[in-house]
C-alpha cells in the first residue's frame, strides 16, 4: 500500500462510533489509502502534532459528555496552555453521533470541531451530525458526508493510477487468520487461565474478577409484568473497592443454546481450538481472547451474535456469499437504496445476527472462519449502578437488574443479553461466576457530613441511592431525603423494609409515589411539587445536593421541570432565573443525574 497516512480516531460508548470508524477504515482500504483506526484514549495524543490527516468520530452520551474511551483525550485537548498553532499541519474532519431527543445533541463533535479550528487545524468539511432519532439512523447523515469526504481526501492524497479501487463486491482481506490446532478439547488456554487468574492490579476489562454470584432473587411481585432481580456478588479477595455512585461493569456471555445454534448454522466445531494472527502489521489481536482459544469460547464469550447487525455486516456478508439469490438480497440490504427495507427487516423488529444468519443458510454455512471477527462485533460489557455499600455489606457488591424482554413483530420475544444471562444463572447450582470490574460512576456524594441530600430514584433508579444511603447512614449523616416511585406498594417497592427501618431510626425521610394505586398517575415529580417548600428550603437554605437516577426517557425532563416551577413558586424567581438557578446547581455539581435508556 502507498503511504498517505489517514488516521481515524474514535470515542465510542455503545459501539456505533467504533463501527462507523471501522467502516471508514474499510472504505479507505478499498481506495488503497493507508489508514489506522484507533480509540482516542489508546492513541498517544502528543503525536497529533505530526498527523497530516485525521478523521474524528465521536459519540455524545446522555448529558453532553464524551464517551469513556475519549475522556483523557478530552481533558488534554482543552488544556489552556496549548498554543493556537499546535495543529496547523493538520487537515481534519469530525463526524458526530448523537441523539436529537437530548438537549446537548452532538455536543462533543461540535465542540471538538471548534477546538480543532482554534488549535490551527483546517477543516475538510463541516461537522457531520449523525442522529439516532432519524428513521434511517445515523447513516442518513453519514452516507452523503462520507462521499464528500473521500473526494476531499483523494484530492489531498492522490493514489497512484495503477492501484485500482477494490470494488464493493470483492471482500477485503480479513483482519486475522485463524490457525486450527489439533489440540484435544478441554486443553485450550481459556480453561487454564480461568483456573489460575493473574491477579496483578485491580480487576479491569482485560483482567475481570470472576465474582461468585451468591444470590439472584426476584424482587418484583408475581403480579408485576417485569422481572427485576437483586443480584449479590461475593468480591472477597478481588481487590475491588467502590463508593456510592460507582458502577460495576459486567461482561455477559451468549446462551449455550445460541452458541450451539450458531456453530451448527456455520458448520463450526465448538471444540476446535485455534490461534489467531493479525494479517497486517500494526493490528493486534483482541487482548480479551486467550491464545489458543476454542471456537466455543470465541462464540460464547466474544462474538455478539445476539446484537442487531449493522449495515457493514450485510456488506461483508454479501461479499462472502456465493449463493446467487442470497447474495442478491444481501447486496440490496447493503446498498444505499436498500436501507429502508433493511430497517424494516432488521432494526425495527430487532432481528439478531444469529437470526439473520439462519435466514441466509447457504451463505452462513460457507463463511470462512478467518472473517468471523470482521463480521461480528465483540460483546460489550454492561454498566450497572452499584446498589450496596461496603460499609453495610463488606465484601459484597449488589445490583438491581430489570430483565429486558419485549415483543416485536417477530415470534420470539427480544431479550437483553446481559440481564437475561444474569437472570438465568442459579447460584444454587454450584460455582456460578460472573466477570466484572468497577469504575467511578456519574454520581458523587458530598463529603461534608452536614450537607443534606435529596435523591429522586423511581424504579430501578433507586439502586445508586441505596448505596448512598447505606454509606451515609454508616457515617452518621442523617439528612437523607428519598423520593421513590413505583407502580404498586406490594409489587415493586424495592427494599421497603429497609427504608421503613431507617425512617424509624430518624436517618431517612421517604416520600413515595405509587403510580397505579389511584385513578390518576402519581409520579415522583408530583410529590416533589407537593413538598415544594421543603425542597426549596433544603436547596436554598441548607445547601442540599440533588440527585436523580433512572429511566432517561421522560422522567429527567419532568423532574427538572418540577424543580424549576418550585424555584418560581417558593423562591419567587422568574422563569429564566429559575432555569439559571438549576443550571448553576448543575455546574456546581449540586444537581447530578445518572440515567439509562
Ligand atoms: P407507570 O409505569 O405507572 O407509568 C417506576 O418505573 C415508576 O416510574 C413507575 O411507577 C412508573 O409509572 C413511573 N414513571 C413512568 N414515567 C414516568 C415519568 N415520566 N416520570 C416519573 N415517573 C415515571
Amino acid at each position: 500500500m502507498p503511504s498517505p497516512q489517514l488516521l481515524v480516531l474514535f470515542g465510542s460508548q455503545t459501539g456505533t462510533a467504533e463501527d462507523v470508524s471501522e467502516r471508514l477504515g474499510r472504505e479507505a482500504r478499498r481506495r488503497r489509502l493507508c489508514c489506522r483506526v484507533q480509540a482516542l484514549d489508546s492513541y498517544p495524543v502528543v503525536n497529533l502534532i505530526n498527523e497530516p490527516l485525521v478523521i474524528f468520530v465521536c459519540a455524545t452520551t446522555g448529558e453532553g459528555d464524551p464517551p469513556d474511551n475519549m475522556k483523557n483525550f478530552w481533558r488534554f485537548i482543552f488544556r489552556k496552555n496549548l498554543p493556537p498553532t499546535s495543529l496547523c499541519q493538520m487537515d481534519f474532519a469530525v463526524l458526530g453521533l448523537g441523539d436529537s431527543s437530548y438537549a446537548k445533541y452532538n455536543f462533543v463533535a461540535k465542540k471538538l470541531h471548534r477546538r480543532l479550528l482554534q488549535l490551527g487545524g483546517s477543516a475538510l468539511l463541516p461537522v457531520c451530525l449523525g442522529d439516532d432519532q432519524h428513521e434511517l439512523g445515523p447513516d442518513a447523515a453519514v452516507d452523503p458526508w462520507l462521499q464528500d469526504l473521500w473526494e476531499k481526501v483523494l484530492e489531498l492524497c492522490p493514489v497512484p493510477r495503477d492501484l485500482a479501487v477494490i470494488p464493493p463486491g470483492v471482500p477485503l482481506p480479513s483482519k486475522f487468520t485463524l490457525h486450527f490446532l489439533q489440540e484435544a478439547p478441554g486443553t485450550c488456554s481459556e480453561e487454564r487461565r480461568a483456573a489460575s487468574p493473574d491477579s496483578r492490579g485491580p480487576p479491569s476489562e482485560l483482567q475481570p474478577f470472576l465474582a461468585p454470584m451468591v444470590a439472584n432473587q426476584r424482587v418484583t411481585g408475581p403480579l408485576h409484568f417485569q422481572d427485576v432481580r437483586l443480584i449479590d456478588f461475593d468480591i472477597t479477595g478481588s481487590g475491588i473497592s467502590f463508593a456510592a455512585g460507582d458502577v460495576v461493569l459486567i461482561q455477559p456471555s451468549n446462551s449455550a443454546a445460541h452458541v450451539q445454534q450458531f456453530c451448527q448454522v456455520l458448520g463450526l466445531d465448538p471444540d476446535r481450538c485455534f490461534t489467531l494472527q493479525p494479517r497486517e502489521p500494526g493490528v493486534s489481536c483482541p487482548p480479551r481472547l486467550p491464545q489458543p482459544c476454542s471456537m466455543r469460547h470465541l462464540v460464547s464469550q466474544y462474538l455478539d451474535i445476539a446484537s442487531v447487525p449493522r449495515r457493514s455486516f450485510f456488506e461483508l456478508l454479501a461479499c462472502l456469499s456465493a449463493h446467487e439469490l442470497e447474495r442478491e438480497k444481501l447486496l440490496e440490504f447493503s446498498s444505499a437504496q436498500g436501507q429502508e427495507e433493511l430497517h424494516e427487516y432488521c432494526s425495527r423488529p430487532r432481528r439478531t445476527i444469529l437470526e439473520v444468519l439462519c435466514d441466509f443458510p447457504h451463505t452462513a454455512g460457507a463463511i470462512p472462519p478467518d472473517y468471523l471477527l470482521d463480521l461480528i462485533p465483540a460483546i460489550r460489557p454492561r454498566a450497572f449502578s452499584i446498589a450496596s455499600s461496603l460499609l453495610a455489606h463488606p465484601s459484597r457488591l449488589q445490583i438491581l437488574v430489570a430483565v429486558v424482554q419485549y415483543q416485536t413483530r417477530l415470534k420470539e420475544p427480544r431479550r437483553g443479553l446481559c440481564s437475561s444471562w444474569l437472570a438465568s444463572l442459579d447460584p444454587g447450582q454450584g460455582a456460578v461466576r460472573v466477570p466484572l470490574w468497577v469504575r467511578p460512576g456519574g454520581l458523587a456524594f458530598p463529603e461534608t457530613p452536614d450537607t443534606p441530600v435529596i435523591m429522586v430514584g423511581p424504579g430501578t433508579g433507586v439502586a445508586p441511592f441505596r448505596a448512598a444511603i447505606q454509606e451515609r447512614v454508616a457515617q452518621g449523616q442523617t439528612g437523607n431525603v428519598l423520593f421513590f416511585g413505583c407502580r404498586w406498594q406490594d409489587q415493586d417497592f424495592y427494599w421497603e423494609a429497609e427504608w421503613r427501618d431507617l425512617e424509624r431510626k430518624g436517618c431517612l425521610t421517604l416520600v413515595t409515589a405509587f403510580s397505579r394505586e389511584q385513578e390518576r398517575k402519581v409520579y415522583v415529580q408530583h410529590r416533589l411539587r407537593e413538598l415544594g417548600p421543603l425542597v426549596w428550603e433544603l436547596l436554598d437554605c441548607q445547601g442540599a445536593c440533588f440527585y436523580l437516577a433512572g429511566n432517561a426517557k421522560y422522567m429527567p425532563a419532568d423532574v427538572s421541570e418540577a424543580l424549576t416551577s418550585i424555584f418560581q413558586e417558593e423562591g419567587g424567581l422568574s422563569g429564566p432565573d429559575a432555569a439559571a438557578y438549576l443550571a448553576r446547581l448543575q455546574r456546581t455539581l449540586r444537581f447530578q443525574t445518572e440515567t439509562w435508556a
